[in-house]
């Protein structure tokens, strides 16, 4: 192998840049030719493509977002528009494909590889942290720790009026930012995707904390959450429990930007040298995760057959803790 490629696809997650900067360097210490490819698989199919020198990823480690840009592409979901990607390829001479993305960016490097026979290896990057063969995505600690800051800095305006805040945090599949979030800033509820929410009970827990002498709440809502995101809980709880002053901070896309933690870029720049080297050594539709510290391969479909999803248990701590 002579020529790779590396892209970035699906929602931006800090990290990427981290991912990228190792994906070129290891290649260029390999003797690779290493081609940036912009704006996900959209990139590919208009073959918007240019070679990376070491040079070219100077000084992105500490950024975040991706210096690649990203896409969510639709035409990549057909045939039709993988064909074109793959001639894309061929006209630069690439032979393996490293995609930084989530299970769907997965899912579009597998069908390119059962049709058109490209390597690929996947490097997991979402702030979601719900791909399957990994423990941790590249992206979610420093979401984790943004979404932690600002549950710490309502918490101050929520005691020193005595209010129930309603803070939603981003994940539309997975609760996994707002359970962990939600524990580290030792919220009140934690509402999830994972577990059905009862707004009952929710009333009921605000009821007791109050006559206990609790005045304020936090109340983390996974945006996916079944019982609504953070606005309608927070009225379906308002209207029950007949609570006028409460309010609704939507922390959003605040969590996808910014500086990526030590910890998301030691661990991109691990899995990055990694998916050149696992290119090298010919594995394809393999994706790079980490086990229990460990560096592993895993077969690519694992990301979406069994995705991760945070300890059960921890629902019980939650609710232990929040007394
Ligand atoms: O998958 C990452 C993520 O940030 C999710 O947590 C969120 O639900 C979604 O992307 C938002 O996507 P978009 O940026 O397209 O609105």
């Amino acid at each position: 192998m002579k020529r790779i490629g590396v892209l970035t696809s699906g929602g931006d997650a800090p990290g990427m840049n981290a991912a990228i900067r190792a994906v070129v360097r290891a290649g260029v210490y390999h003797d690779l030719q290493v081609f940036g490819i912009y704006r996900g698989y959209q990139g590919l199919i208009d073959g918007d493509i240019a070679e990376l020198g070491a040079r070219s990823v100077g000084g992105i480690i500490n950024r975040g977002g991706t210096i690649l840009r990203s896409a969510r592409c639709k035409a990549f979901f057909e045939k039709e528009g993988r064909a074109q990607a793959a001639k894309a390829l061929a006209q630069h001479g690439i032979e393996g494909l490293v995609v930084i993305g989530g299970d769907g960016s997965y899912r579009g490097a597998l069908d390119l590889h059962k049709e058109h026979g490209i390597a690929c290896t996947g490097l997991p990057g979402t702030i979601d942290n719900d791909i399957g063969g990994t423990d941790f995505t590249i992206g979610y600690d420093t979401a984790l720790n943004i979404a932690l800051e600002a549950i710490d800095r309502i918490r101050d305006t929520a005691e020193s009026h005595d209010r129930i805040f309603f803070v939603e945090v981003m994940g539309r599949h997975s609760g996994y930012l707002a359970m962990m979030s939600g524990i580290a800033g030792g919220a009140e509820e934690i509402l999830v995707p994972e577990t059905p929410t009862s707004i009952e009970s929710i009333v009921e827990h605000l009821r007791i904390n109050r006559e206990k002498g609790k005045q304020s709440s936090i109340i983390v809502v996974a945006e996916g959450d079944d019982a609504g995101n953070a606005i309608q809980v927070a009225k379906q709880v308002d209207a029950m429990a007949n609570i006028p002053n409460s309010r609704v901070v939507v922390i959003g896309h605040l969590q996808r930007g910014g500086t990526p933690t030590a910890f998301d870029r030691v661990l991109a720049s691990r899995l990055g040298v990694r998916a050149v080297e696992a290119l090298m050594e010919g594995a394809t539709a393999r994706m790079i995760g980490i086990n229990a510290n460990n560096v592993v391969l895993r077969p690519l479909d694992e990301a979406w057959k069994c995705r991760t999803q945070f300890d059960p248990g921890l629902t019980r701590i939650a609710h232990i803790l929040a007394t």
